[in-house]
């Protein structure tokens, strides 16, 4: 269970804490009145934003929103985001600076290549290679290009690659099953798939293109896949379809002209779950998201000259996208890459990473900094951790406990902490603090980024001054999603219906106080927030289903001290199944192989029958209250009562255990 709230309040939600006197002085943004000249005219805004890109042809407007929720922003613009991240930092004679300082999980053993330098101008050597191969093998425009890969440097190639010739890139985390692969490619119709041979997972490899091998036969429209070789796994290629990485490239014509893109072209397609079992192919252009991501990039975290940024995701996720790749990349910033766990070999791991490459910015999500906590801050103390001046969090609501934690013991009491609140959908960041200007308060975003608009209607859908309610964003931002892949009316019902075609339903829930703070309590659809990562209940009920020996499952969130909200699986087995141990690993395995290990419950319970309404309906609410361990409230509608009690008494079982 998560800590009681009442410890909160004693730690110091009460805490105010304004930015230190010498970071206000030297912030990128340290003007409050930045805030209403953005209000007053939030297209200027965001369109002295997107001049600090390179145009090829000049957008005709700013802003075209006549047909709402379908946004166009700096249409008639032409541009290429891998041109902005790379040309013109090596034009500027900046080829030589260091785009990032890759650690390989076993770069000690490695030697040399364990630790490399990766420079602008290797990246687009590489980019420029890799989108030649593409173009060999007959991508172009529009086509779609899976990319299922480690946290190694030519993923960041293999993505600009596609940016640059004008494919569509799809990026599966590389931690999802075979099985969700397929589902993403075959959906998107991906036509040619990068991939890795192997990563290293705690000091072994864990193969990638093993892995993905048995489901690509059944993918008819996939006709190349691209392997680079990470771990020397010598895995299986097949003759005419596969290709090495290493040896395309280096037959490569190493110069590409870049693709001049429409800003509404499109950019890429991240898969993230929805309320329902089929997940949702967030569609980004590219204009628009350019400029908000590199600007939030710059505001949010004072981005500098001589900065060293570590946003420590993976690239996989959307947070990999605009904040490993494409904002830091457009603005010719330095950041650190690195390929593996955080505990190994040994706990202190990224401490060294951060004392090594003398780490100024740190981003990560707050599971990680729970983890941290749970082992103890004597780890830190090993570590000069001087270096840092801004900490980040982002993926789940951050408890004021792990935040002052954080500002304490990582951020040494002297670093602003931006805790930022955004998602898939909206692209880049939407509601956090301006390290130069906000005053935070633990647990709280605090509020909307200079030229963004949020609100929070009440149970009756009027807009509040101060409350809790559903969140919501009133106003297109450049960086919002456009569509969904090949279901454009699933786009507008689930996201701009509920409250009229011009406001933007988040998802989640949120509270605003008396200054104007946003606190986001978490999702209010059948999402549910495990480590940062989105998973939707019905798709692991699904993958539960699935399984010959299960007759029924229903799956829900609750909170977990350690990952924010954890799995429990309620399953009633087929007749003459024996529930108990060796099926519920057996369970956890097949949810592993069909969407992923993250998605494995932490618990399974089991019953002869769910708790249902007379009229079948599987009663979420007594499930949630039972492992919450709460007062049952009106169960008089319930078809059979003696299923809850087996169920509580299991649910005590498992968490006294
Ligand atoms: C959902 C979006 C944004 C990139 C990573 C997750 C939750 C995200 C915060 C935060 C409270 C947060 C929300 C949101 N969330 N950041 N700072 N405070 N909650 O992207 O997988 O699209 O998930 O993550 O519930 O809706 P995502």
């Amino acid at each position: 269970m998560a800590e009681k709230p009442e410890l909160d309040v004693l730690l110091g939600t009460e805490r105010t804490f304004p930015p230190p006197s010498a970071f206000a002085r030297d912030a990128v943004l340290g003007d409050p009145a930045v805030y209403e000249q953005a209000a007053a005219d939030p297209e200027a805004w965001w369109a002295a934003w997107a001049d600090r890109l390179e145009w090829i042809e000049p957008w005709e407007t700013v802003l075209d929103w006549s047909d709402p929720p379908h946004a166009k922003w700096f249409d008639g613009g032409k541009l290429n985001v891998s041109a902005n991240c790379l040309d013109r930092h090596v034009a500027a004679g900046k080829g030589g600076r260091v785009a990032f300082y890759w650690e390989a999980e076993d770069a000690d053993e490695q030697g040399e290549d364990g630790r490399k330098e990766v420079t602008y101008e290797w990246l687009l050597d590489q980019t420029q290679r890799f989108a030649n191969v593409l173009k060999g093998l007959g991508v172009g425009k529009g086509d779609v290009v899976g990319i299922f890969m480690p946290m190694i440097p030519e993923t960041a190639a293999a993505m600009l690659a596609c940016t640059r010739i004008g494919a569509v890139h799809n990026v599966v985390f590389g931690g999802f099953s075979a099985s969700s692969l397929k589902e993403r490619m075959e959906v998107s119709e991906a036509k040619a798939l990068v991939t890795a041979d192997a990563t290293l997972r705690r000091g072994a490899p864990m193969p990638m293109k093993e892995k993905v091998d048995p489901v690509l036969a059944g993918l008819p429209d996939l006709k190349h896949v691209i392997v680079v070789n990470r771990c020397d796994t010598g895995c299986e290629m097949k003759p005419g379809r596969d290709l090495d990485w290493h040896e395309a490239l280096a037959a490569a014509n190493p110069v590409c002209e870049p693709e001049p893109m429409d800003s509404e072209d499109p950019l890429y397609i991240l898969y993230t779950s929805g309320s329902t079992a089929k997940p949702k192919g967030i569609v980004h252009t590219t204009g628009g998201y350019l400029t908000q991501v590199a600007a939030t990039h710059r505001m949010v975290f004072d981005l500098k000259d001589d900065d060293v940024y570590w946003c420590a995701a993976d690239v996989g996720w959307v947070t990999g996208h605009s904040y490993i790749v494409y904002g830091p990349l457009a603005n010719g910033a330095t950041s650190v890459m690195y390929e593996g766990a955080p505990d190994y070999p040994g706990r202190d791991r990224w401490w060294e990473i951060v004392e090594r490459y003398r780490v100024s910015i740190l981003y990560t999500a707050p599971t990680v900094i729970r983890s941290f906590m749970k082992w103890g801050e004597e780890l830190l103390a090993g570590h000069d951790l001087s270096s840092l001046r801004l900490l980040g969090s982002v993926g789940e609501p951050i408890n004021p406990r792990a935040w002052l934690w954080y500002h304490e013991h990582v951020g040494g009491g002297r670093c602003p902490v931006v805790d930022t609140w955004w998602q898939t959908e909206t692209g880049a960041i939407m509601i956090s603090p301006l390290p130069g200007i906000t005053t935070t308060k633990p647990g709280s975003a605090t509020v909307p980024l200079p030229g963004i608009e949020a609100g929070i209607f009440d149970r009756k859908g009027k807009l509040i001054a101060e409350g809790g309610g559903t969140l919501v964003l009133t106003r297109p931002w450049p960086a919002m999603a456009r569509t969904l892949y090949g279901e454009p009316e699933r786009f507008v019902e689930t996201y701009w219906q509920r409250y009229g075609a011009d406001t933007y339903l988040v998802g989640d829930a949120a509270r605003i106080d008396e200054d104007g703070y946003f606190w986001i309590v978490g999702r209010i659809d059948d999402v549910i927030n495990v480590s940062g990562h989105r998973l939707s209940t019905m798709e692991v009920e699904s993958a539960l289903v699935s399984h010959p020996s299960v007759a029924e499952a229903a799956v829900i969130g609750v909170p977990d001290e350690a990952t924010g909200q954890a799995i429990i699986a309620f399953v009633t087995p087929q007749d003459g199944v024996e529930a108990g141990g060796e099926f519920t690993a057996e369970l956890r395995e097949h949810v592993a192989e069909k969407i992923g290990k993250l998605a494995r419950p932490k618990t399974v319970c089991y019953a002869d029958d769910l708790p249902k309404t007379r009229s079948g309906k599987i009663m979420r609410r007594l499930l949630r209250n039972i492992a919450d361990g709460k007062e049952l409230g009106d169960v008089s509608t319930l078809r059979d009562p003696s299923v809850v009690e087996a169920l509580t008494a299991q649910v005590e079982n498992a968490t006294e255990g």
